[in-house]
């Protein structure tokens, strides 16, 4: 039975970024029919109950219907160091992130945090990402089960390192190629799920890896490829020592067959010159991780990029200090005021799910309420405590009634996730 949901509804026909607030539509009294997983119709309330009167009715009231939120760039394996104090990057991944990671050998803490990570997401109106693993096969595994008993749309990769990484953590060209090969034959297509081909970043893996996960890609060429770029100036100068024929970071990667349509690259804060033009010519995707880049004081995002390239938003768990999208389109928000860019709300709603969707080049799947689209809708009350309630009150069009909760909300803010066309009913509340 078709699934008729009413309330306020927002949706974008383009991008915001090119055509500013009115790339968005916004149904005060709307409606989205829901039917075997896809939304099959949108529009007033009134037409589509006309039109649909047989279908099952859930009404939201003033609430808000939106795409479900996607975080094109996290790594669940860090959700339970989120929020470590006093580092930046170097320091932050050797004496957090890698001890943490390391556990991850022993599949049952892979699956405990994998669930764990997923079950904060939704609660947070996460409804697709796009995750690092470690180094670990069965941290995949554990990724794509946990994603597959939900019906999620989700992405993952092994994390790959042959240096500069602690023994346990280090794998080798041969066995990084050899396991994600594994990996995405079993996972790549099963489902609503995609394998990444993921090199951590430059430091860590060896010329002669880039070039043998280049080669894999190259008999995968219909995969994504997600790395980081340019994130803190002690890493570029790293990288500048590490590999001095290159022309500049993302050289590192280019040379090994490791740049075009698909790559996706993390952070890509500090660009040259050469680099801005070769990701443009090259169609790369970036994503912007705001409260990593001040939490881990990594740099301000550079916001100009998304007019000519696909730009996605994540909150970079556990580098990011928030598992909310909210939070992390504030963070948004704010870094681009100290870049002298006011990101309308529109600009950062965007950013958090038809954005992020195009940067993984899911645009025609999710991301958006349309027909034919995938029915992952996220839900929000735009009240959802005292503080927002009353910013709200003298709201006089829907920009004024979100841009409180995008500021100042946060799980609390998201009523109802719906995924693949179902209500999932128990969302988890971690209190
Ligand atoms: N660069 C390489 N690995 C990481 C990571 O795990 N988090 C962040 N923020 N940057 C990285
Ligand atoms: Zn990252």
């Amino acid at each position: 039975m078709a699934d008729l949901l009413l309330g306020q509804v927002l949706s974008f026909h383009s991008d915001p970024f090119h055509d500013g607030p009115t790339a968005a539509h916004h149904e005060r009294h709307g409606a989205v029919l829901i039917d075997s997983g896809l939304i099959t119709d949108t529009g007033p309330a009134e037409t589509l109950r006309i039109k649909h009167p047989q279908a099952r009715i859930t009404d939201y009231g003033q609430s808000l219907i939106s795409a479900g939120f996607i975080d094109a760039h996290v790594h669940y394996p860090q959700t339970a160091i989120i929020a470590s104090w006093g580092k930046r990057l170097i320091d932050w991944l050797a004496d957090y992130t890698f001890p943490e990671e390391m556990r991850f050998f022993d599949p049952a803490y892979a699956t405990e945090i994998a669930n764990r990570y997923m079950d904060l997401a939704l609660a947070h109106g996460t409804t697709s990402m796009c995750s690092y693993a470690t180094i670990h096969p069965t941290s995949v595994d554990a990724f794509f089960a946990a994603a597959q008993s939900r019906n999620l749309r989700a992405y993952c990769g092994k994390t790959c390192m042959d240096r500069n990484a602690p023994p346990a953590l280090r794998d080798s060209p041969q066995s990084a190629y050899d396991d994600s090969k594994a990996l995405l034959t079993k996972w790549h297509g099963q489902n609503r799920l995609s394998y990444v081909i993921t090199p951590r970043f430059s430091p860590t893996s060896t010329p002669e890896q880039l070039a043998a996960l280049g080669a894999l890609w190259h008999e995968y060429p219909d995969c994504l490829m997600q790395t980081h770029l340019s994130e803190q100036t002690d890493e570029i100068a790293w990288v500048q020592d590490l590999f001095p024929q290159s022309r500049d970071y993302l050289d590192t990667y280019e040379a090994q067959g490791l740049l075009r349509e698909g790559a996706v690259f993390g952070h890509a804060i500090h660009l040259r010159p050469r680099e801005r033009d070769r990701l443009r010519e090259a169609g790369a995707s970036l994503v912007h991780c705001p409260t990593s880049n001040t939490f881990i004081g990594s740099g301000l995002f550079d916001m100009a990029l998304a007019q000519t390239l696909r730009v996605g938003l994540a909150t970079d768990t556990g580098g990011g200090s928030s598992f909310s999208m909210l939070r992390t389109m504030a963070a948004a928000y704010e870094v681009a005021q100290l870049r002298g860019q006011a990101l309308h709300p529109a600009q950062l709603w965007w950013l958090a799910t038809a954005g992020s969707a195009r940067a993984l080049h899911a645009e025609h799947e999710i991301g958006n309420i349309a027909k034919g689209m995938e029915a992952d809708l996220t839900i929000l009350d735009l009240a959802s405590t005292p503080a927002i309630a009353q910013a709200t009150r003298r709201a006089t069009d829907i920009w004024q009634a979100i841009f409180p909760t995008i500021m100042l909300g946060d799980d609390r803010a998201i009523k109802a996730v719906w995924i693949n066309g179902k209500p999932k009913r128990e969302v988890v509340r971690f209190i």
